[in-house]
């Protein structure tokens, strides 16, 4: 069974009010001036880097996220839902990063995603108390059936991020590893228009440097085996399908859940879905 029901449900907020919104800092170990914003109480730190405006718009951009090495793993969302979101998770495995990107169409395990190009920038790495991965991101601001923005660069985007502290990868050593559903949640408004940067190009310029910290493959697919039964999937219907959304802050989509089910507000007044009861 799918363990992703209530990463779905926090990760469908987007639309409502969002309290916590991005600021400039300067990361002293790359020397990295981020758009971003650090959550005091999860300890996570989101921040992006973008290239200056241009026609047509760059497709890459720089990330970090910092994170406790005790979270079994950290997940960022770059269009602040789990569904069709370009997603990265990190965790440690020993000394080692191990970054890649994600994506779901529904309800069920992300499955690694093709198309981004990751290169973990200096300053990456893990020591005793926290994981940083800082890394340029090539084709990363669209993907399938979304984009950075809302494909507009200049706006005021969602970002989510997820910590998992009670569980851990299947397998840490593998980026592809089939994880258990995060234990915490929160996102922020992106500030998108303050994080094109003229000094892009010489922030990316120190890239490749230790290959210790070299990402591990990002292309490598991952065994359908990792993905729970498509029954748990959210193809638009009528009736909703369990673990589907039927309610919530600005939902428009079927509210009615199949036969056996019932709607069931688990993040009220933001997101409800469809139970077995
Ligand atoms: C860019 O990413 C998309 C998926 O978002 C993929 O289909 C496409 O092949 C990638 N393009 C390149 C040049 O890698
Ligand atoms: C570990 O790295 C984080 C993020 O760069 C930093 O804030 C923290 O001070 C470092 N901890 C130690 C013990 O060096």
């Amino acid at each position: 069974m799918a363990h992703f029901k209530r990463l779905l449900a926090t990760l469908s907020v987007v639309g409502l009010a969002v309290a916590q919104s991005s600021t400039q800092y300067c990361d002293s170990i790359s020397g990295i001036c981020f758009q971003g914003y650090a959550d005091p109480d999860l300890d996570v730190t989101v921040g992006l880097v973008l290239p200056p405006l241009s026609t047509p718009p760059s497709d890459e951009l720089i990330v970090q996220m910092v994170a406790p090495v005790s979270n079994g793993y950290t997940g960022i969302s770059l269009g602040g839902t789990m569904a069709d979101s370009l997603l990265f998770t990190l965790w440690p495995n020993d000394d080692k990063v191990i970054l890649g990107p994600r994506w779901t169409s529904g309800y069920v395990l992300p499955d690694v995603y093709t198309g981004p190009t990751l290169t973990l920038l200096p300053g990456s790495g893990v020591n005793s108390t926290h994981i940083t991965a800082t890394f340029r991101c090539q084709n990363c601001t669209t993907w399938e059936d979304g984009s950075l923005g809302s494909g507009d660069l200049t706006s005021f985007g969602v970002l989510a991020y997820v910590v998992a502290t009670t569980t851990s990868p299947a397998d840490p050593a593998d980026v592809a590893s089939t994880l258990q559903e995060h234990d915490d949640f929160d996102f922020f408004g992106m500030d998108l228009s303050s994080a094109h940067s003229d000094d892009y190009s010489s922030y990316i310029s120190g890239s490749a440097s230790s290959s210790s910290s070299a990402p591990t493959s990002t292309s490598k697919p991952t065994s359908t085996s990792s993905v729970p039964p498509s029954s748990t999937s959210s193809a638009p219907s009528a009736t909703q399908t369990e673990w589907g959304q039927c309610g919530g802050t600005g939902y428009t989509g079927p509210t009615t859940c199949a036969s056996g089910l019932a709607c069931v507000a688990v993040s009220p007044p933001y997101y409800s879905q469809c139970q077995s009861t």
